[in-house]
């Protein structure tokens, strides 16, 4: 058994999202957003869960960021909720909300911990959607206007930015498959959302730079690794597919300048307008790349199933644990795809802005909470990250997903992803054995094979 070092300045988080933790829905001049909308219709969320109180952080701030203290990380990834900050989406700002994220970034500050604030973790102000949400253009302008505001108050202070969180799952679980706000069911619309998010999301680095804001910026993707049911050559081009449709369409534009061309072949009508100067701006559009990486996908192919005519499932290597979400489990994937990250898209500076699992507690008889599981599910992905940086890959941080159990969107409260336990009853936290297990890994700055 070895110690395997990560590199000196190698950036150690956590993260969590403003809907999944805040809470105080209509407190202090919040606008409603398309969570809180979609969480409030009967059905949509399991359970019937919402996040109108969730881990009460609006409250409870600086209590976690305390906690975040005790657990010694350098960073701390969380978004900021657009209609907190103005309520109807443009023009009106709500001072009271841009001035409870800037309490947080100061804290943070002064507790030596990097703020990575993401500007958009889904939770759109509804008035906005009433408007036509992303799958209009005017969403582009709404966007780069709301971004400003967060600037023109935090620019000079924040190191680390991104736009975005997931476009992908925005636009297809939001517009296709309808699991998530705001319910839509419709290919092509979510076509055309995806293209906005990217070119929204290229606007405002572009406004970033303009303004000469001294941090870095970037865009955070979900991506996993797709391996092929069975080595038939429709199997393997399902596989392929599916790589474009949810790696592809982001990295692709952002750092080559064009949509996977055999994708929108594939797609033909469903594929989106775009107007002349989108895909110029997006390319390049980002100092940093963040990765959020779950799980790997099995595809094969379907010529049922849907416009992409495949179906997927998650893998596993590990038949010895299983998540709480029957998601797979394969650290083999994380090292896959930061290697096509060097090898097929330029080595980029990147970043794990997520990666983490929901597993059943075992409570044990002094009330510690034993998650053993999660422990090893970092492990081994940690391991992989630190080969990935041994063979050139410009990986330079990790942020475990999540810092604190919160509302799982349609999952609701049942998954429990968090190196603190919420006891929801009583708003309690309880710091799990991989919150202290992570806090050697920080503290020693890599972790024992
Ligand atoms: C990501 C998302 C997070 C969190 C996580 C675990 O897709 O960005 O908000 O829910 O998955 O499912």
């Amino acid at each position: 058994m070895g110690f395997v070092a990560f590199p000196k300045d190698f950036l150690w988080g956590a993260a969590t999202s403003s809907y999944q933790i805040e809470g105080a829905w209509q407190e202090d001049g919040k606008g409603e957003s398309i969570w809180d909308r979609f969480s409030h219709i009967p059905g949509n969320v399991k359970n019937n869960d919402h996040g109108d109180i969730a881990c009460d952080h609006y409250h409870r701030w600086e209590e976690d960021l305390r906690l975040l203290k005790d657990l010694g990380v350098n960073t701390y990834r969380f978004s900021l909720s657009w209609p907190r900050i103005m309520p109807d989406g443009t023009g009106l700002i709500n001072q009271k909300g841009l001035d409870f994220y800037a309490r947080i970034v100061d804290r943070l500050l002064e507790y030596q911990i990097q703020p990575n604030v993401t500007l958009y973790h889904w939770d759109l102000p509804q008035t906005l959607q009433e408007r036509g949400g992303w799958a209009v253009r005017d969403s582009v302008q709404w966007f780069t206007d709301y971004a400003e505001v967060v600037f023109k108050k935090l620019g000079d202070r924040v190191p680390l930015w991104a736009t975005i969180n997931e476009p992908w799952v925005a636009a297809f679980h939001g517009y296709y498959s309808g699991i998530m706000a705001p319910g839509i069911q419709n290919f092509a619309t979510a076509m055309q959302t995806a293209h906005h998010l990217l070119v929204a999301h290229a606007n405002a680095v572009q406004l970033f730079k303009m303004l000469a804001c001294p941090g870095k910026i970037g865009i955070v993707l979900n991506v996993s690794h797709t391996l092929p049911a069975s080595d038939k050559p429709e199997d393997v081009q399902a596989s392929q597919r599916y790589w474009e449709y949810l790696n592809g369409l982001y990295l692709d534009p952002l750092i080559n300048g064009h949509y996977p061309e055999r994708f929108m072949e594939f797609i033909g009508d469903s594929a989106p307008v775009i107007e002349a100067s989108d895909l110029t701006i997006a390319k390049g559009s980002f100092d940093f790349i963040g990765l959020n990486y779950y799980a790997s996908e099995v595809i094969s192919s379907q010529p049922d199933e849907g416009i992409l005519q495949l179906a997927s499932r998650s893998f596993s290597s590990s038949p010895f644990y299983k998540t709480a979400l029957e998601w797979g489990i394969h650290p083999e994937g994380i090292l896959t795809l930061l290697k096509v990250m060097k090898e097929q898209y330029g080595n980029p500076l990147v970043y794990i802005t997520e990666n983490g699992t929901a597993m059943e507690d075992q409570v044990l008889a002094d009330g510690q909470v034993n998650d053993r599981d999660r422990i090893i599910y970092i492990r081994e992905h940690l391991l992989k990250m630190a080969e990935a940086i041994e063979l050139g890959v410009n990986l330079r941080g990790y942020y475990y997903w999540s810092f604190l159990d919160n509302f799982e969107w349609a999952h609701g409260y049942d998954p429990r992803f968090g190196l603190v336990r919420i006891d929801y009853r009583t708003l309690t936290r309880h710091p799990r054995r991989s919150f202290s297990w992570y806090q050697d890994v920080v503290r020693a700055n890599g972790v024992w094979e």
